[in-house]
């Protein structure tokens, strides 16, 4: 029994109580981690099989940033960007766009994935105002998709659900559909499926009428919202063009993907002639360290703002010494250790594990991702890829079905599984290829379980 159960009941303690539904057990208490393991107070031990929400990319209790923290935090946390520049700002927005290359030279940091977002949107407005063209201000996104939890970003996250809840109380933009290449539509294979969609998002943006378009926004490889979907190569260039074409600035959203994680600095840089004219990053560039995110803009879009008097937005943490000093020891140690090269090798290694695994699943219906941004798609039956309905609870089932067997698996059910059920698999960068193979083993148990759970409730 955890200490606090006597205090807060058998259910919902004092973060829960705000987030899980009351039904939802008590979690564990988190006692410490190392490397990709995590441990309980209980003396318990979790593989963070998902790095979280796809956060904590160098694993726990990386000595170098460690020491990059205690250095800073001594020397200075905090000075207001009013008063001061700081050297740790500098050095992580020089390594950041160096990594992100041409176009992108430009950085605005901030503490995570929804103020990027909203900082992005402000940013494309501002720029616009600058060329003379402030009737742009639509911002076009997919559906699904994920863009964060503030109103901005809800506006242009395409979840029928929060769009429910919260749509009356912002303004709800135009979405596009998303290429899934799992389930698709009557007659269609990935590729036409992805004419289809980008063909979709022309007609929306002429429909709307171009001049009141300012920018698309899409996740390169998907995050939760789609199981991380990678589109036929096809989208990426078509969407390219039909953006430049119209004049909208094509935004990536690479909160997840971004940071090495699908074995390249961006997820852009797989598809090098569809390069974004801006890129949004958070999660994996302070690793679960600090609460970071970050901009990237192209010198002439910030010089354009700079000329025209100065981006007009801010947040108190914006570009604070502390976390660009976090910010800077992460991606130093990301590309010192070869962990870009090792996500693409490992994220081979998993998918062929997991590829071995499904033979013998009746539930995994889809394995999809790049590098080590995957996901699995639970299925009722692998041949219809009809979807378990929500009373079966199977997502909520096999994360608790894992963390009985010491495996942490980040899911929950998105768009009330309108488009399919899956769960993220994206260990720490510096996964091993053993620490794989057990990854792959102990999801092979926890489906097989939830496989003969699910046959003696049939
Ligand atoms: C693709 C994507 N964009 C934006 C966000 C929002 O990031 P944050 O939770 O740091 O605000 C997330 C978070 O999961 C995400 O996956």
């Amino acid at each position: 029994m955890n200490a606090l159960t006597d205090r807060y009941g058998a259910r919902g303690g004092p973060v829960q109580l705000f987030y899980l539904n009351n039904r939802t057990p008590r979690r564990p208490t988190v006692d410490r981690g190392e490397g990709i393991y995590l441990w309980d107070t209980q003396g318990k031990r979790y593989i963070d099989a998902s790095s979280g929400p796809i956060a904590a990319n160098l694993g726990h209790a990386n000595a170098r940033v460690i020491a990059a923290s205690d250095r800073q935090i001594r020397k200075v946390a905090y000075a207001s960007r009013a008063f001061f520049e700081n050297d740790a700002n500098i050095e992580l927005a020089e390594i950041v766009t160096r990594l992100a290359g041409p176009g992108l030279e430009r950085a605005f940091f901030v503490s995570g994935g929804s103020e990027a977002t909203e900082s992005a949107m402000k940013l494309a407005r501002q720029y616009a105002m600058t060329l003379g063209q402030a009737s742009r201000w639509k911002v076009l996104s997919r559906n699904p998709s994920y863009h964060g939890g503030t109103m901005g970003a809800i506006a242009i996250s395409g979840d029928p659900v929060s769009e429910a809840a919260f749509g009356p109380m912002t303004r709800l933009m135009p979405k596009v559909p998303a290429p899934f290449t799992y389930r698709l539509p009557e007659d269609h294979t990935p590729e036409s499926n992805a004419e289809r969609c980008a063909d979709a998002l022309e007609e929306t943006i002429i429909r709307e009428g171009p001049e009141t378009v300012l920018a698309f926004f899409m996740e390169p490889v998907g995050g939760l919202a789609t199981g991380a979907l990678v589109a036929a190569d096809c989208y990426y260039r078509r969407v390219r063009e039909i953006c430049s074409r119209h004049g909208v600035l094509l935004i990536f959203d690479e909160v997840m993907s971004g940071a090495g994680r699908t074995g390249a600095f961006l997820a852009a840089h797989h598809w090098p002639d569809a390069r974004p004219d801006m890129v949004t990053l958070a999660k994996g560039i302070g690793a679960g360290y600090t609460p970071l995110g970050a901009v990237l803009a192209s010198r002439a879009m910030a010089d354009a703002l700079a000329e025209a008097g100065g981006f007009m937005h801010g947040f108190t943490y914006a570009s604070n010494p502390l976390s660009c000093a976090i910010g800077h020891a992460v991606v130093s140690e990301t590309v010192d250790r070869g962990l870009i090269p090792n996500a693409a090798a490992m994220g081979t290694r998993l998918r062929g594990r997991l590829e071995e695994v499904q033979k013998h699943s009746g539930v995994m219906g889809d394995i999809r991702g790049k590098g080590l941004l995957m996901a699995i798609e639970i299925v009722a039956d692998k041949d219809t890829k009809a979807i378990l309905p929500a009373s079966t609870q199977a997502i909520q089932r096999i994360v608790e079905l894992g963390m009985e067997r010491g495996l942490l698996l980040y899911s929950r059910r998105t768009a009330n599984g309108l488009f399919g059920e899956w769960l993220m698999v994206a260990p720490p960068l510096i996964v091993d290829a053993q620490q794989v193979d057990t990854i792959a083993a102990l999801i092979g148990d926890t489906l097989a379980e939830f496989e003969k759970q699910l046959k003696g409730t049939a």
